[in-house]
């Protein structure tokens, strides 16, 4: 399997491409708009073509390059179902498959940062026959989990939006392996998080032992936690969430 990261210290967020040499199948996930031409000569480099495009939830933070990258290269685009976008795309469901050659990528459905919100396991069939690799987006940070404020809205206040990333996270992610190499959507410096490592990777073992978000006794106490702490919301946060959602370039408001 190829595996890059692409780290934007702008606004520190982290993407990914990644897939099948041999089928010379490649998925970007979480593009940044600033990298998009650097995703494709990575791509060209390694002589495959970027066929999938897939976002881990609806970003607030950042204008997403996957409208670009999918004009620019004709790949499909994924996101979560429900996910509320105003243009073409495949909506991924909660346990689907993706494959890219002996790559293959599996939706696990973890709300509670967005509102619909996917984490993708990766499987790198050259490897062995379980996964190895877990994007998790803004779910589980690297030294923190995702903030709950962001979507929140009407019915969905920011407590239910804790309440859902607590079982998320314990249902779902901490359900996986402690060996499982993990790869967030942001690094130290984001407004996505509060305590994030300035180091972009880590394993469900280290995080499950040493994210300070994660060492509570309840769900009450997370949910406790994570309200009490809330940072500044992103600079343009309603216009980049309208820009990501209509596939359409971000409009500066003067
Ligand atoms: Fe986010």
């Amino acid at each position: 399997m190829f595996f890059r990261q692409f780290l934007n210290d702008e606004t520190a967020c982290a993407s990914y491409l990644f897939g099948c040499n041999t089928a010379a199948e490649l998925a970007v996930v979480d593009a940044h708009v600033d990298l998009v031409e650097s995703y494709i000569s990575a791509a060209e480099a390694q002589g495959s073509r970027i066929s999938a495009v897939l976002e881990t939830h609806l970003q607030a933070d950042h204008v997403s390059g996957l409208p670009k990258l999918v004009e620019r290269t004709g790949a499909t685009a994924y996101l979560p179902e429900g996910s509320g976008v105003d243009f073409g795309h495949h909506p991924l469901a909660d346990g689907e498959l993706l494959k890219l050659g002996n790559t293959v990528i599996q939706a696990v459905a973890t709300p509670g940062h967005a509102t619909v919100h996917h984490a993708y396991l990766v499987t790198d069939h050259r490897r062995g026959e379980e996964p190895w690799v877990v994007l998790t987006g803004d779910a589980l940070l690297v030294g923190d989990v995702g903030r709950p404020d962001l979507h929140a809205s009407g019915d969905r206040s920011v407590e239910e939006m804790a309440r859902t990333l607590y079982r998320s996270i314990t249902g779902r992610l901490l359900a996986l392996p402690d060996h499982l190499l993990v790869y967030p959507g942001h690094f130290a410096g984001s407004v996505c998080g509060r305590g994030l490592s300035g180091h972009p990777a880590s394993t469900i073992g280290f995080e499950r032992r040493h994210n300070e978000a994660l060492q509570v006794e309840s769900e009450e106490e997370f949910v406790a936690a994570l309200l009490e702490d809330i940072p500044p919301a992103p600079a343009q946060q309603a216009q980049i969430v309208a820009t990501n959602r209509a596939g359409r370039p971000l409009v500066e408001t003067p």
